[in-house]
């Protein structure tokens, strides 16, 4: 079933608003086979019952709608390469910027469920002996409250540790509980999680060291990613990093960062210090 023009238009138009997903006419199967699920989540006849409540601003129907369409796929260490970058350059030139005993800050924009900055806080814990003398603080934020339920949990599937979690580590850091794996409390701990729109204005965060923005810019179209990058920009110090998925990139989009020479996926201010 097709839905009527102007009901695509309204679906379209308000996740763009809020959410910065961008749905064209050819995701329309997409949109249907994500409304669905919500239709009977919240005991509704039909998708036009959905959709009216839309079309009267209903927060409930929006905020399950945002939830459904958000694409939340991630692993453990996903992608291997940023997470050697971040240990073996960027944790090395951060410390260089900055004295001993001074924290090192790094904000985990679009976590999902948490594997992410976990792997994060696992790379910090495993190298303490080459990163004493600092302190650490990893942000881990998200647009969507659910996922941020389950990375705040982190208990994970047998599936989801097998996904890049080093059978090392999964010894260490985790406790078996049945078929599912429970993080250790120690590395929870390294992790404070928020809800934070990448659309909303970003003046409540500080400077930090180093950003992974990871796997979310590819749903936005060009202008959304310009502003956003524009707004990371005030949030990475002149010394900082920022960290963007394979198929990521500034170029063409903005010059307030730039590919960091012979670095996949890394970026650094324009007028970085590492330059
Ligand atoms: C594909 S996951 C990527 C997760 C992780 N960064 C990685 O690379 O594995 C994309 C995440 O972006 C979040 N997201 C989507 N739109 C967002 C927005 N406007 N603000 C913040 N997070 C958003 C989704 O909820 C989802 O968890």
């Amino acid at each position: 079933m097709t839905m009527p023009a102007e009901d695509f238009e309204l679906y379209r138009s308000f996740l763009y608003k809020e959410s910065g997903l961008v749905i064209t006419p050819e995701k329309m199967y997409l949109l249907e086979s994500r409304l669905n699920p919500v239709v009977k989540k919240m005991e509704m006849e039909g998708l036009a019952d959905l959709t009216a409540k839309v079309r009267m601003n209903d927060v409930t129907a929006k905020h399950a709608i945002i939830e459904a369409m958000t694409t939340n796929e991630t692993f453990f260490f996903r992608d291997t390469h940023p997470f050697e970058r971040f240990e073996e350059v960027v944790l090395p030139k951060i410390m260089e910027s900055k004295p001993a005993g001074s924290t090192i800050r790094i904000w985990n924009a679009a976590c999902s469920s948490g594997q992410e900055p976990y792997s994060l806080g696992l790379i910090l814990r495993e190298n303490a002996h080459k990163f004493g003398g600092y302190k650490f603080e990893i942000t881990a934020t998200d647009l969507s409250e659910d996922i941020l339920d389950t990375a705040k949990r982190a208990v994970y599937t047998q599936f989801e540790v097998q996904r890049g979690m080093p059978i090392k580590m999964l010894m260490k850091y985790f406790t078996q509980q049945g078929s599912s794996w429970a993080l250790n409390e120690d590395i929870k701990s390294m992790v404070k999680f928020e809800k934070f729109n990448l659309l909303d204005p970003m003046t409540k965060f500080p400077e930090f060291d180093v950003v992974f923005c990871r796997n979310v810019l590819i749903y936005f179209d060009q202008e959304t990613k310009g502003k956003i990058l524009g707004e990371l920009r005030k949030h990475v110090s002149k010394h900082g990093f920022l960290f963007l998925g394979g198929a990521e990139t500034v170029i063409g989009i903005t010059d307030v960062f730039k590919a960091m020479k012979g670095e996949r996926g890394l970026y650094i201010p324009s007028h970085s210090v590492h330059a």
